[in-house]
């Protein structure tokens, strides 16, 4: 580890991206120009990430009212799920984290790949940006009253394996997830969120 990982945590923040703004859509922009996959699970599909950069351009008002998931509730598997979504923010726009549940359950449908979604744009990686990001967002889980997460990657994605390991994450399970093709091979892991003081 090169850099200091308390440093980062003091000086990155999360934003709610209807706060954030039209003014600073422009680095979310940037970064779709660039390739980046705004869903870790659609690295390399260019035509979604074109799609998306269309999408933006077209209407930028109604492309970040549509990003802003914040409290609102989609539902799946006949139940609302929250889905609370934050730019992960260094003075500039430096990636994406996000925290879905059901309210008054830690159980999750099926259809959800764990509590917890999470990418950096690769020019930001590598520096401790998504730890500090995940160790922040336990602090809303806790705000949420969520005591215990479950937390998914690939198993050979080690750099997200570390991000959820240097965040306290403990290994209970390998295995595929059913909301992904079976060949995948996840690791699960539990989070515990501090209590809220
Ligand atoms: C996973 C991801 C979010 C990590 O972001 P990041 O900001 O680079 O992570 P950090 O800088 O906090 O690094 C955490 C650890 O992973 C290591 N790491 C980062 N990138 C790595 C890589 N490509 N290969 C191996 N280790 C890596 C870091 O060295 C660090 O290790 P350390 O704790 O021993 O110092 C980023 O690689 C990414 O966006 N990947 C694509 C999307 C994705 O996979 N999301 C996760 C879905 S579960």
């Amino acid at each position: 580890m090169t850099y200091d990982l308390r440093r980062r945590r003091n000086t990155l923040r999360l934003r709610d991206p209807a706060c954030a703004g039209l003014e600073n859509l422009s680095g979310f922009e940037a970064a779709l120009a660039a390739g980046w996959p705004p869903d870790p699970r659609r690295a390399g599909d260019q035509a979604y990430i074109r799609g998306e950069l269309q999408r933006l351009r077209q209407d930028k008002s109604k492309f970040l009212d549509d990003l802003n998931l914040g409290d609102r509730q989609r539902t799946v598997s006949a139940s609302p799920l929250t889905v609370l979504l934050f730019w992960i923010w260094d003075r500039e726009f430096c990636g994406s984290i996000n925290l879905r549940f059901h309210q008054g359950t830690e159980e999750l449908p099926p259809e959800v790949s764990g509590h917890v979604g999470y990418s950096v744009v690769p020019w930001k990686q590598r520096s401790g940006r998504a730890t500090a990001a995940l160790g922040l967002l336990l602090d809303v889980a806790a705000k949420q009253g969520l005591t215990r997460l479950v937390v998914l990657c690939d198993e050979d994605n080690d750099a997200s394996r570390r991000v959820i390991e240097r965040n306290g994450g403990q290994f209970f399970m390998r295995g595929p997830h059913p909301s992904d093709r079976p060949e995948r091979t996840k690791l699960y892991f539990w989070l515990h969120p501090a209590p809220a003081a």
